[in-house]
């Protein structure tokens, strides 16, 4: 599988860095752009240095770099997930303007009916936030928020990163074990009564 992973500066690093993770060992073919807000928050929410996340990507590409190969339908990727996504790059997605790589890409995988998966992070939402979610889901994306369930009793903040890395995991088809799932929770609810 060929994976595009895209990581803007909205917080929630930790989120892709874990899905880069699964999927380099599983040894799929990733496509790695962080925008520049991005490494800021890298060095705000981790204590990883750009190296470390590049290594696990099989290529690197610049947010302005618009000859990459992937800025093109041509290229044969199979999907993009962009997370954490920021209501910038949500709003450029949403209206078309493709001025970075990463909304360039997120555009080619709609118009190619391809596989995008958005984790926007903010909060509270305002109304343009809500009307861009609901354009890039009419146009064919799927946005899953960086919200975490509750049922699962997540006791830490690595709890609540797998478990929305592991939804998105789930959107690509990618078998994992980062989270346990109602169905397993409610058998084990059963067994114990
Ligand atoms: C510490 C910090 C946290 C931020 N968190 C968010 C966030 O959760 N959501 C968001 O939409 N923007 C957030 N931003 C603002 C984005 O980084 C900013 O809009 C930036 O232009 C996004 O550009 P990009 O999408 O090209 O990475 C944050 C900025 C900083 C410095």
């Amino acid at each position: 599988m060929r994976v595009v992973v895209g990581m803007t500066g909205a917080s929630g690093i930790q989120i892709g860095l874990k899905i880069l993770d699964v999927l380099s060992k599983r040894g799929d073919n990733i496509d790695l752009i962080l925008s520049k807000p991005a490494l800021r928050i890298l060095q705000l929410e981790t204590d990883m240095f750009p190296e470390d996340v590049v290594e696990k990507a099989t290529f690197v590409w610049d947010d302005y770099d618009m000859d990459a190969p992937i800025a093109s339908g041509s290229c044969r990727f199979d999907s993009v997930v962009v997370v954490p996504c920021s209501m910038k790059t949500l709003g450029e997605i949403a209206s078309g303007i493709s001025q970075t790589l990463i909304s360039r890409v997120a555009d080619v995988c709609l118009k190619e009916r391809r596989k995008l998966v958005l984790v926007p992070r903010e909060t509270p939402l305002n109304v343009i936030h809500l009307e861009n979610m609901l354009k890039v889901a009419k146009a064919g994306a799927i946005v899953l928020p960086a919200c975490p369930a509750y049922y699962t009793r997540p006791r830490t903040v690595e709890d609540c990163i797998d478990f929305i890395a592991g939804r998105v995991l789930d959107m690509l088809g990618v078998k994992h074990s980062l989270y346990t799932s109602w169905e397993e929770l409610r058998e084990d609810e059963l067994r114990e009564d």
